[in-house]
């Protein structure tokens, strides 16, 4: 069996980072290097105060014990590759623009690119591990540039190694995975890479975590993970649907249901809408993969998750309208959360962009409060929600602000967009006093203690809940 004593990571982005900082602290005898083609990005996972490129509680502090000891950043790809007895390929793999597939393939141009790089590199035998989420079969597309392209006396194996970890959350998943998904071919040596890769993980996982599966099974089952995991938010945020219209209510709904052991508790909380990088992508991704092989209803089952998606998120800013009257035209409205979920600074499909940009077109003033975006992000993301309207306008109608607080000053309703566990502990009766009456707040992450906000004297609409 081959030992693994280098570890490459092409791709410093949030899986490759925090997922290799965690094999670097608990494997200290393995060397990790986590490269990069992004200057800016390798600069700040190296930079001397730890201003490390993403927000992930407890990230920092596992950089601080292993960087430099025998984990390392850099951007030279070719010695990372190089060195390495084991490479994971963690880049991104986004939704296709253009093109074949557009609006639902993934884009595998940067796994192709970083697979060739590996190719035209190594002039050892590597273990390959395909870390990104990719469609069913990419590993063989993997093995076919590589088998082309290989050096006398350099074989490459091939794994899928598929990560789970959710933002925010990142290193408690890493640090206790419900497991690690390894996916091989079952060949001698597929399965000899499989145990070495295995090796890894047992420094630290229990062993019968570790499940190890076909290469096929593998990829696919990170595609159905995701999309069944956005289904069971789809499926209750039709429920609250339901709910609002009938007086029922969701959290009561939810949590009579989830006490059914087969359905369980998680993963069962009414929102505004699942924002992230992945679940939409991952879902379009096996739309397409379904679409491809013919499975024409198949496909519009899955896509049927994202459309609901869609529908809440409009849902939700149509009550707001409703709710003020029929117009927000020149009224201000404080949007608290920017980041799709709490403790990420995350802001990849979250639904307040969708939220500010439907506010945007009915001419409202909006005012943003997020603990961790920073500025720069927030005008990034709505310039490319509304491709036609200039920045200078956007600036115009839009503010960003610093505290929760200034965010909801002369507002006419505040809405509850990210569950950030601050916005529980508000000085709610402050926040009244300075926002014009009648004074809404409209909870789209059933966080705060509607009874509480009412008493103080708010019109309060909760996602899930009748008037
Ligand atoms: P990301 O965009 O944060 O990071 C990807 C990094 O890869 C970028 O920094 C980019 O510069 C780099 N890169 C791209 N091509 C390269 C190349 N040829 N050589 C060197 N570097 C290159 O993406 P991410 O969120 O880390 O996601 C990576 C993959 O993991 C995706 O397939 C995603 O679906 C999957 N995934 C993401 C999460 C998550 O929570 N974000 C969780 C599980 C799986
Ligand atoms: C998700 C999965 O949970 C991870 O297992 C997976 O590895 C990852 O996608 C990925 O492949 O990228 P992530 O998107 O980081 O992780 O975060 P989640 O906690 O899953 O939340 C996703 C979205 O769903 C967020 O907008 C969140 O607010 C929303 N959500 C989550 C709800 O609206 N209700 C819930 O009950 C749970």
């Amino acid at each position: 069996m081959p030992r693994v004593n280098q570890i490459c990571c092409i791709g410093a982005g949030y899986v490759g980072g925090p997922t290799c900082a965690v094999i670097a602290l608990k494997c200290p005898h393995i060397r990790v290097t986590i490269v990069d083609l992004n200057q800016a990005r390798i600069d700040a996972w190296n930079s001397p105060d730890f201003s490390l490129p993403i927000y992930e509680p407890g990230l920092e502090d596992v950089v601080r014990k292993a960087r430099g000891r025998n984990l390392f950043f850099s951007t030279d790809v070719d010695k990372g590759i190089r060195d390495a007895d084991l490479i994971f390929v963690s880049v991104n793999t986004p939704t296709k623009k253009s093109g074949v597939g557009a609006g639902f393939a993934a884009d595998l141009n940067y796994v192709e690119l970083a697979t060739r790089r590996i190719a035209a590199t190594a002039t050892s035998s590597k273990i390959v591990v395909e870390k990104s989420t990719v469609p069913c079969r990419t590993a063989e597309s993997m093995r076919t540039i590589l088998d082309a392209n290989s050096k006398p006396n350099a074989r490459f194996d091939i794994l899928s190694n598929p990560e789970f970890l959710a933002e925010g959350t990142a290193i408690d998943d890493l640090f206790a995975p419900d497991r690690v998904l390894i996916g091989s071919l079952q060949t001698q040596e597929g399965k000899e890479a499989c145990a070495a890769l295995s090796e890894v993980y047992q420094n630290w996982v229990p062993k019968e975590r570790i499940l190890t599966v076909g290469l096929w099974s593998s990829e696919l089952s990170k595609l159905a993970a995701n999309a069944m995991l956005a289904q069971r938010i789809s499926s209750i945020n039709a429920l609250s649907a339901i709910c609002e219209a009938t007086g029922a209510n969701i959290a009561e709904v939810a949590h009579s249901i989830g006490q059914d052991s087969r359905i369980g508790p998680k993963f069962l909380r009414a929102s505004v809408g699942f924002g992230g990088s992945c679940f939409q992508k991952d879902i379009l991704n096996l739309v397409y993969l379904s679409e491809s092989l013919n499975l024409k209803e198949v496909a519009e089952y899955w896509k049927q998750v994202v459309t609901m998606n869609e529908y809440q998120k409009r849902r939700f800013s149509k009550r707001v309208v409703d709710t003020l009257f029929n117009t927000i035209t020149g009224k201000r409205i404080a949007v608290l959360g920017f980041a799709f979920k709490a403790d990420t600074g995350d802001t990849r499909e979250s639904a307040a962009i969708t939220l500010i940009r439907d506010f945007q077109q009915e001419r409202a003033l909006v005012n943003i409060y997020d603990p961790q975006v920073e500025s720069n992000q927030i005008w990034a993301d709505l310039n490319e929600a509304s491709p036609d309207v200039p920045l200078a306008a956007i600036q115009r109608q839009v503010f960003i602000c610093s505290s929760a607080l200034e965010a909801c000053k002369n507002a006419e309703a505040v809405i509850i967009a990210t569950e950030w566990a601050e916005f529980k502990t508000i000085d709610w009766e402050a926040v009244y006093a300075g926002m014009n009456k009648p004074a809404f707040v409209f909870d789209g992450r059933l966080l705060v203690d509607a009874d509480r906000l009412r008493s103080i004297g708010f019109k309060v609409t909760v996602i899930g809940r009748g008037e």
